[in-house]
């Protein structure tokens, strides 16, 4: 059975044409063959998604960074890993709430970029390239015990993810917790689709928005765009809960904490009618766990 999705887009603005290759997939959570894929299209789309994304768009602002500033309770002067930093605005984000951050990205471009933007208003981060599931780099990292890890909306980009929660347990403070956001699995991923329906109920016109789903248990490779217009699609890795929680789970974490995150009904209209906003507000694209390393 093939594993590989068809094209599902979290933006539907589809420029450029390049296909990511087929290629064999190992285990339930694991897509090493693509690891070099996804650095070469992240390097390849970095100015753009700098320049798109620079400080943060809704997503972040409305769903993701209110959750994890909940969850990760950060107090000035701890050290805070930023797993998959991309150009850096959690970082900055984390440094100016007082952590001491070290920051890294397998993409080398977005680092430039992520040490552009920074400045001394940011606090102390530490930036650098290495891949979250390269363990021996990993290992090498030397800043003593960390109080917390993030990673916003990255693991979904990773072909692996077990060699990184098996370092981060390593790399924690025993108290130490991982928080990580993700596209929700279950609502916003390859198979789902954003619908609209109008019915008359007495008279008056009705509209029910939804998204239906027609696969969910299966790990699979899919491709899409981050952002609309971006140059390149990137490949999406996903997981359903069970595969991804277990992989934290069974390396000794324990789920302490899970936010799931949806646009209010009053987010002002985005451009599109069936795009994630205020339409939704029941359903959430965004969920958030905190793992806490015993
Ligand atoms: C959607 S972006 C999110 C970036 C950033 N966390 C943010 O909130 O803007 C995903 C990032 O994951 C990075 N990435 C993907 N696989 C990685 C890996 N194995 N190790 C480190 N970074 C990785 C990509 O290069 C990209 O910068």
């Amino acid at each position: 059975m093939s594993r590989t999705g068809g094209k599902a887009e979290t933006d539907s603005s589809s420029a450029g044409s390049e296909r990511l290759a087929e290629l064999p997939i190992h285990s339930e959570t694991s897509f090493p063959d693509y690891r070099h894929e996804v650095e070469r299209v992240w390097n390849h789309n970095s100015a753009y998604w700098d320049s798109s994304m620079g400080e943060g768009n809704d997503f972040v602002n409305v769903l993701c960074w209110p959750a994890i500033e909940k969850l990760l309770s950060i107090q000035p002067g701890q050290l805070v890993l930023d797993v998959a930093c991309g150009n850096g605005l959690t970082s900055r984000r984390l440094g100016r709430l007082g952590a001491r951050v070290v920051a890294f990205d397998v993409a080398e471009e977005m680092i430039r970029f992520a040490r552009k933007r920074s400045t001394d208003e940011d606090g102390e981060i530490r930036y650098f390239v290495l891949d979250a599931n390269d363990e021996k780099g990993m290992a090498k990292i030397d800043e003593g015990k960390f109080d917390c890890a993030l990673s916003n909306m990255a693991l979904f980009d990773m072909a692996e993810i077990e060699p990184l929660f098996r370092s981060l347990f390593g790399l924690l403070k025993p108290g130490g917790r991982f928080v990580f956001s993700m596209m929700h699995p279950c609502f916003n991923q390859a198979s789902s689709a954003l619908f609209g329906e109008r019915e008359e109920l007495d008279g008056e016109e009705v509209m029910t928005y939804g998204v239906r789903v027609s696969g969910y248990m299966t790990p699979t490779m899919f491709s899409g765009r981050a952002l609309g217009g971006q140059p390149l699609p990137q490949p999406y890795f996903h997981r359903p809960l069970y595969a991804l929680l277990n992989v934290g789970l069974q390396v000794g974490f324990v789920l302490d904490g899970i936010e799931e995150r949806a646009f209010p009904s009053t987010h002002p209209p985005g451009r599109r009618e069936l795009s994630w906003g205020p339409n939704f507000s029941e359903i959430p694209p965004v969920i958030v766990f905190r793992m806490l390393r015993p």
